[in-house]
């Protein structure tokens, strides 16, 4: 292949956060599998499961030291044998292991090609953040136009994502960020941009539907603040999708569900959904084109890091202080 047989890559070494992820060098570049492709990362995609894996959450079985990262984009260079359909030079977007670093191997059937005139680091987001953000809102959320969503961590990676979605769609958007970001979530459409950490979430949403909440809410901050959401679903037709717990985690009763919130509550897992639901994952890829298509999904512009700089990137994400998405680029 031409190519040099060690590289460059981050290493996350204890449980103990993102603050141990050190770059190491000399690695051996990964070999692709038989249905895998090999890729030369452009870019490299930040997200919040990053920083919980960093503390030993969804680990997968996985035990330091390893390869952080899971997102990746760049320039095919190298596929398995019974790859068909992704050749040596494409420039694709993709889920594997390992993108922290100067290779990463991933499974050929789940690669996106970037779009024509995108870069590696405009096209992060097309694999995780936005078919998140479609398959919550639309297979689960099941939004339609004139109906209300709440967006928490609008300003996020995944929030821009669905601010953007949701409006296209002809929705009410009320969206929740720290109080530094409403500017960037009302640039992006918003109707009504809340402050994330008010005391009166709950009150300030009913107050702006009428006393009657809204249809879908996209959860993803858990904690303290997980029960606004299900406080501000509509009786009965409300639907919750939680994907998120940036805040932490939270517990819901059947006891709540009977008698103190009658809504519709769904779990999303991006990763599980493509892989047991492979059928729905293609509509959500089919709308993303669509949106994309459409300019409603434009080149990200992600802010981007040196590779070195890794676990400064992951402690900004895990401080809540970002906006948009972060990248690393090796
Ligand atoms: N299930 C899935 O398949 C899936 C896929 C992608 C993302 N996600 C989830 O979606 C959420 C957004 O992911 P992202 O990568 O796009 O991150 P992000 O939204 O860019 O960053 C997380 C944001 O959550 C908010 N937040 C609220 N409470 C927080 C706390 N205690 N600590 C830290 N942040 C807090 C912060 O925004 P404000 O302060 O402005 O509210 C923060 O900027 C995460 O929870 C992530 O795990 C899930």
């Amino acid at each position: 292949m031409g190519l040099s047989c060690a590289m460059r890559a981050l290493q996350q070494t204890s449980f103990d956060g993102p603050r141990d992820l050190r770059v190491a060098e000399g690695l051996g570049v990964p070999v692709p599998g038989a249905d895998e492709v090999l890729m030369r990362v452009g870019a490299a995609g930040v997200n919040f499961r990053d920083v919980v894996m960093a503390y030993g959450g969804t680990a997968e079985g996985v035990r330091p030291p390893y390869v952080a990262g899971f997102e990746g984009a760049g320039e095919v260079v190298g596929v398995g044998e019974r790859v068909r359909g992704v050749e040596v030079g494409e420039m694709v977007v993709g889920v594997g292991y390992g993108a922290f670093a100067e290779f990463m191997t991933m499974a050929a059937g789940a690669v996106v090609r970037v779009p024509a005139g995108w870069t590696a680091a405009e096209a992060l987001g097309l694999v995780v953040n936005w078919p998140t953000a479609i398959a919550a809102l639309r297979p689960l959320g099941r939004i339609a136009a004139g109906e209300t969503v709440l967006i928490r961590a609008a300003a996020g990676g995944t929030g821009q994502a669905a601010v953007r979605a949701a409006k296209h769609w002809g929705a009410r958007v009320i969206a929740t960020a720290s109080v530094g970001k409403h500017e960037v979530v009302r640039g992006l459409g918003a109707d009504h941009v809340l402050d994330a950490r008010s005391g009166d979430l709950a009150a300030e949403v009913l107050r702006l539907t009428g006393g009657e909440g809204v249809d879908v809410v996209l959860e993803s901050v858990g904690g303290e603040s997980f029960g606004v959401g299900l406080a501000v679903a509509k009786r009965v037709t409300g639907r919750v999708v939680v994907f998120g717990l940036a805040g932490g985690t939270a517990a819901l009763t059947n006891w709540e569900l009977v008698y103190e919130n009658q809504i519709q509550v769904m779990g999303l897992n991006i990763g599980v959904l493509a892989q047991r639901a492979p059928e729905l994952f293609g509509e959500v890829m089919g709308e993303l084109f669509g949106l994309i298509a459409a300019g409603v999904a434009p080149p990200g512009k992600p802010t981007v890091y040196d590779l070195a700089d890794g676990a400064k990137a992951l402690m900004a994400l895990e401080s809540g202080t970002t906006v948009g998405k972060l990248a690393l680029v090796p």
